[in-house]
């Protein structure tokens, strides 16, 4: 409260205050026998992929060496063929019905942990042989199971993508478009009927969905982007030339010229809402060699006719008639997508929009309560609160 009382200046370069709140925040997170940090101790009591590969970054930015842990844990539960598991359930809690397996879930996630190695490596903590050797193998496992004729990673269910209530999933018959038409329990009720229509592989694996199939320019640059940091820590020329492929697939197949955006693809079920103007669909441009479309695609990010929000890019476009401010995935501002748009800036050299990105979240994260995401308009905790993926604002360097 102190915080919001003053000026955004201050708050902005406090930057001890921020290093302590966010340390506080990890540790108050952190289990000590388990060796990872719970999202939020009562709304999401076990371990998530993508968000253990974001904690083992903030780790690092606080020079702790809980990083390395961090990211062990995420990849210890792979599967044998490979699949890293979206989330390794802790002792009870919500959502552990997904897939035939007793410990973990069957789906996966973005495949964070290339990226994550090369931060810790960056930062002095390069991960062991064996470790990278696992996240190797995850993103093989993608390569291989999960690609389409046209090159493309797909997802078998919302929940892989990362964003699991976009308005882009909407013509899959997802309930909850509006906020008078949304109810948690029914949408949940929803994402596990999806889970009796996936078939799984021997080992568990999720392999496909008879009827959601897509996919999402969000999650193809993540896999690309993964491939690309691994190829570079490891100086692989196999890892890079994926990453290449996967990078031109997605712009041949997903640019969508009208929105100046990459859009989804519907393989099975879905339709048209597949090119909903998200705030994943400038994703791509962490890994496109079209500078022309990555700067069209982030240029929106600070736009305020599209995402440009005061605390933060809205995650729909704020003219859209489906963008609730307020909503999980469907307006709000997310701290992993935000740190993730500030690393696209930082590789296309765009310093000032990288920084004024960065103050913005700051600021949001503060305001917030350092909450799961926020209200973008006035910077509003919503979701969980505290979350820990909120301190990657200590990641997004000055
Ligand atoms: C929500 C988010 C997902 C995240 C999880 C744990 O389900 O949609 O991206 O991994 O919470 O924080």
């Amino acid at each position: 409260m102190a915080h919001a009382a003053r000026g955004a200046d201050a708050v902005e370069n406090d930057a001890e205050g921020l290093r302590r709140r966010v340390a506080a925040l990890l540790e108050a997170h952190w289990d000590e026998a388990r060796g990872y940090s719970v999202p939020n101790p009562s709304i999401y009591p076990h371990l998530w992929l993508w968000d253990s590969c974001f904690h083992a970054i903030v780790w690092a930015a606080l020079d702790d060496p809980r990083a390395l842990r961090e990211l062990e844990a995420t990849l210890d539960g792979q599967l044998a063929s490979g699949l890293v598991p979206h989330m390794r359930y802790g002792d009870a809690g919500p959502d552990t019905w997904l897939g035939p397996l007793e410990r973990t879930s069957s789906l996966t996630q973005p495949p964070m942990y290339g990226h994550a190695a090369r931060v810790l490596a960056d930062r002095g903590s390069r991960p062991a042989d064996e470790l990278l050797t696992r996240a190797v193998r995850g993103l093989d496992w993608l390569w291989e199971r999960r690609r389409t004729e046209l090159g493309l990673v797909y997802v078998v269910h919302p929940w892989e993508a990362g964003n699991d209530h976009a308005p882009r999933w909407d013509d899959w018959g997802a309930p909850g478009r509006t906020r008078a038409d949304y109810d948690r329990a029914a949408r949940t009720a929803w994402n596990k009927a999806r889970m009796h229509d996936v078939t799984f592989a021997a080992d568990g694996s999720a392999e496909w969905s008879s009827s959601f199939v897509a996919c999402p320019a969000g999650f193809n640059a993540y896999v690309a982007f993964n491939l690309a940091e691994l190829a570079e820590l490891l100086d692989d020329a196999v890892l890079a030339g994926r990453a290449a492929a996967l990078a031109e697939a997605i712009d041949e197949h997903l640019w969508d010229e009208e929105e100046q955006l990459w859009a989804d693809l519907a393989v099975v079920g879905g339709g048209a809402s597949a090119r909903s103007p998200t705030s994943e669909g400038v994703m791509p441009a962490l890994v496109t060699t079209d500078r022309a479309r990555a700067l069209a695609a982030l240029r929106q990010l600070d736009d305020p006719d599209r995402f440009g929000a005061p605390f933060g890019p809205a995650n729909v476009t704020r003219t859209h008639p489906a963008y609730d401010p307020d909503m999980y995935w469907r307006g709000p501002a997310w701290p992993p997508l935000s740190y993730l748009f500030w690393v696209a800036f930082a590789r296309l050299g765009l310093h000032d929009a990288a920084a004024g990105l960065r103050a913005r979240t700051i600021r949001a994260a503060w305001r917030s309560g350092f909450a799961e995401y926020w209200n973008p308009e006035d910077g509003r905790g919503l979701g969980a609160v505290p979350q820990t993926w909120a301190g990657l604002v200590l990641a997004m360097g000055a």
